[in-house]
């Protein structure tokens, strides 16, 4: 316990993606079935303390950032105390970043509290600006009270701020320099998603996705983009608008992965360590955090092991890909 959390491929690992709960107040096609999926239960799902003991044991190995998702992290009802309690963690190098991904539904009710708790990063999701269609891939009529999300993000003035759209053909690839243009309006950064086969229905095709160079295409009618240099170990790739100071940023997983530089550990809802998104193993820290005589040393065994256990990389381009067993909603983003 104590020293840095590396791969057998070099890679460190300074972010742990925690996932507070697998539901959620949308049903994004791409995501989950429309009747919802089976929920975990309630009795497995990790409790304010375990999530704090095991961060805790993250940060003294290096970890910097805690990204907070879901399903929906609003949907939690501790979520303020989930938040006051993860930023007050130190490691090392001091203080940690704490970060969410929301949909924005509860958002505007929530954000004093949560920044008042020290929340420092957000990342909203927007996939379209009507009505009409978001409540199609949504299936939820919800717009609204997302905009009113963004808008309240906007203006607390916490920076920075992302949206993340996936980009869809045939559903919102006519909107992607609206999408731009609206996050501009806010002072928010627009990261396009290719979309990567998490659905829970297994119906991800790959005609469907909108690539990186179809987006790239898409934009450079309306902006000159130039490339931001310095990425590290983020997942998108991003650009200058008309020379800056507004950028947008492309999250390619599928034809550009950026595995080389993941520095990614995943915590699911029910205690179990991921090292991939695509990952087929998990990691179960369950029986050592309700176990009476196991200490903090073995949660630091685990998440060594998990570490030790990562592939170079996804096979989403391989002829033998298989999806995990998971799906988006319950591995967090
Ligand atoms: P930042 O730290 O603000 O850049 O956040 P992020 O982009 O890592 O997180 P966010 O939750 O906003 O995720 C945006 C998209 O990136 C989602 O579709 C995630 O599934 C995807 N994503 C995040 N981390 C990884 C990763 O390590 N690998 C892949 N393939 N996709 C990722
Ligand atoms: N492919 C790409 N991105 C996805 N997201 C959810 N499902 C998928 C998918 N199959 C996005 C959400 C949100 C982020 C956490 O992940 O839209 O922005
Ligand atoms: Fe990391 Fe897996 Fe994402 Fe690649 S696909 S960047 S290894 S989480």
């Amino acid at each position: 316990l104590g020293t840095a959390l590396v791969d057998t491929h070099g890679r460190v690992h300074r972010d742990l993606r925690v996932s507070l709960t697998d539901r959620c107040s949308l049903r994004c096609t791409y995501c989950m079935p429309e009747q919802g999926n089976e929920w975990l239960a309630r009795s497995s799902i990790l409790s304010l303390d375990e999530i704090e003991r095991i961060a805790r044991v993250a940060a003294a190995d290096g970890v910097t950032t805690f990204r907070l998702t879901g399903g929906e992290p609003l949907l939690r009802p501790d979520i303020v105390d989930v938040v006051r309690r993860l930023g007050a963690i130190e490691g090392p190098g001091g203080p940690v970043q704490l970060a969410m991904t929301t949909n924005g539904i509860r958002l505007a009710a929530l954000l004093p509290d949560l920044i008042d708790a020290g929340l420092h990063r957000l990342n909203i999701s927007i996939d379209t600006l009507d009505r009409e269609r978001f409540r199609e891939l949504t299936r939820r009529d919800r717009l609204d009270d997302v905009l009113e999300g963004i808008a309240a993000a906007a203006a607390s003035g916490l920076r920075p701020l992302k949206l993340n759209t996936v980009a869809m053909r045939g559903v919102n690839d006519d909107e992607l320099p609206d999408l731009v243009a609206f996050a501009v309006a806010h002072g928010a950064e627009l990261r396009f998603i290719e979309q990567m086969p998490l659905d829970a229905g297994h119906t991800w095709d790959r005609a469907q996705m909108v690539t990186r160079d179809e987006i790239l295409a898409a934009l450079a009618d309306r902006w000159e983009l130039t490339p931001i240099p310095g990425r590290g170990g983020a997942p998108a790739e991003r650009w200058t608008l008309d020379g800056g100071p507004h950028t947008v940023g492309i999250i390619a997983s599928v034809t550009a992965p950026f595995c080389g530089d993941c520095d990614r550990l995943r915590l699911t809802a029910d205690g179990q360590l991921r090292n991939c998104l695509f990952s087929t193993t998990e990691y179960d820290l369950v029986p050592i955090l309700r176990s009476e005589d196991a200490s903090d040393d073995d949660i630091d065994r685990m998440l060594r092991s998990c570490v030790h256990g990562k592939l170079p990389g996804h096979a989403i381009n391989d002829p033998s890909f298989l999806q995990p067993a998971r799906g988006m909603n319950a591995i967090g983003g």
